[in-house]
């Protein structure tokens, strides 16, 4: 009787643990065929092959009329893939470096001897000793940041994802107000996908503008609630020389805001990115015990720091440059898209499809 126990023991022992190494032997294959049809490698060359899974989810999701362009894109010549570019860096600490760091940054956007104007000045100030300062709403040395790089480039139309309580959208306004003056026709369209402020329920999104900057309304235009598709409606392809996203940062949603974007900005136009710092300084946050409600996401900083073309860097808030070539941003996604999503697993899925289908307008 004891060896019969003994045995049936052993036998389902033996079981189990061949069913463990089938398992784990599976679980090995199917990550291997998953690797190989669906996650791009590096030629020794440089270059970014495309494995035939994602080729065909990327010509899958075009329209009809862009797939050959598309396919010709990636296929059969590996795609070239430039390497993460050097940042240009241009901080703006205080108010008494603002002038300074001004000049800095119009000589690196080629504007050389270009100075704010005084009223600029002037208006930064209040906005410093303002009483009420919300939070979610970007920080000092960023507006200083946004303000300068939307004075100097002083485009007519500017679009923004991710309004929060408006405060971001009346930086970019008021500077365009400062060089356009009054009663010229410039404006703000900025987009957000909540009706009711994230900060505040019982509130709009974009409250602040009516409540601090009533003299900036009639420049702003809200569009709520919606996400960057909407861009499609608000611009003209090739139009846009600045774009501000400071929306979602998990990863992939800037890259999606980008990519979206992109059609609509001119070829060497300026994408400024919040948050560039917010997963490392996030998570240094979190090893010393502080809790963050949203966590420390990486998606604007992974953007950021793998950007191959120009960038300028101001802290925490960054700009990256559009290629001359726009379908040159493909294979840098694709490379990123193979870092793992932040995004929640229900919201997976539909991310890869907006991003496999944002690459039909890039060629
Ligand atoms: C950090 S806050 C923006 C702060 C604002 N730019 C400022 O400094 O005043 C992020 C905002 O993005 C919005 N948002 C989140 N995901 C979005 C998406 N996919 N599209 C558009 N807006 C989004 C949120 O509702 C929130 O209001």
């Amino acid at each position: 009787m004891m060896l019969f126990h003994k045995t049936a023991f052993a036998t389902a022992h033996l079981i189990r643990e061949s069913s463990h190494t089938a398992r784990d032997w599976l679980r090995k294959v199917r990550r291997a065929v998953r690797n190989f049809c669906f996650t791009p490698s590096i030629s020794r060359a440089g270059n970014l092959k495309v494995p035939l899974g994602v080729l065909l989810e990327v010509v899958r999701h075009a329209p009809w009329r862009c797939r050959i362009r598309l396919f010709q894109r990636l296929f059969p010549s590996p795609s070239v893939l430039f390497p993460p570019a050097p940042a240009e860096v241009c901080e703006f600490k205080s108010l008494a470096n603002f002038e300074s760091g001004y000049t800095h940054l119009a000589a690196m956007l080629g504007l050389a001897g270009k100075t704010p104007p005084p009223s600029e000045l002037e208006f930064l100030r209040s906005v410093v000793n303002r009483q009420i300062q919300y939070p979610g709403t970007i920080g000092i040395s960023d507006y200083f940041f946004l303000t300068a790089f939307v004075s100097i480039l002083a485009p007519k139309h500017v679009v923004e994802i991710g309004t929060l309580t408006g405060f971001s959208a009346a930086i970019i306004a008021a500077a365009l107000r400062h060089q356009h003056g009054k009663d010229s026709e410039s404006w703000v369209d900025t987009i957000d996908v909540l009706s009711k402020c994230l900060i505040d329920e019982t509130r709009p999104t974009g409250f602040e503008i009516a409540e601090s900057f009533p003299q900036l309304a009639s420049m702003i235009r809200l569009h709520i609630p919606h996400n960057s598709t909407v861009v499609s409606e608000l611009a003209k392809r090739d139009e846009l020389e600045i774009v501000f996203i400071d929306a979602d940062h998990r990863h992939p949603s800037p890259l999606l805001d980008l990519l979206r974007l992109a059609p609509y900005i001119t070829s060497r136009g300026w994408i400024v990115l919040h948050d560039i710092q917010l997963g490392t300084i996030g998570r240094k946050a979190i090893e010393a015990g502080q809790r963050l409600s949203l966590g420390a996401p990486y998606g604007a900083e992974w953007l950021f720091d793998s950007w191959p073309f120009g960038k300028i860097r101001g802290g925490n808030i960054g700009a990256v440059q559009l290629p001359n070539d726009r379908s040159a941003l493909i294979p840098f996604a694709l490379r990123l898209m193979s870092v793992p999503f932040e995004i929640t697993d229900h919201a997976a899925p539909t991310a890869w499809h907006a991003l496999y289908q944002s690459f039909a307008e890039l060629v």
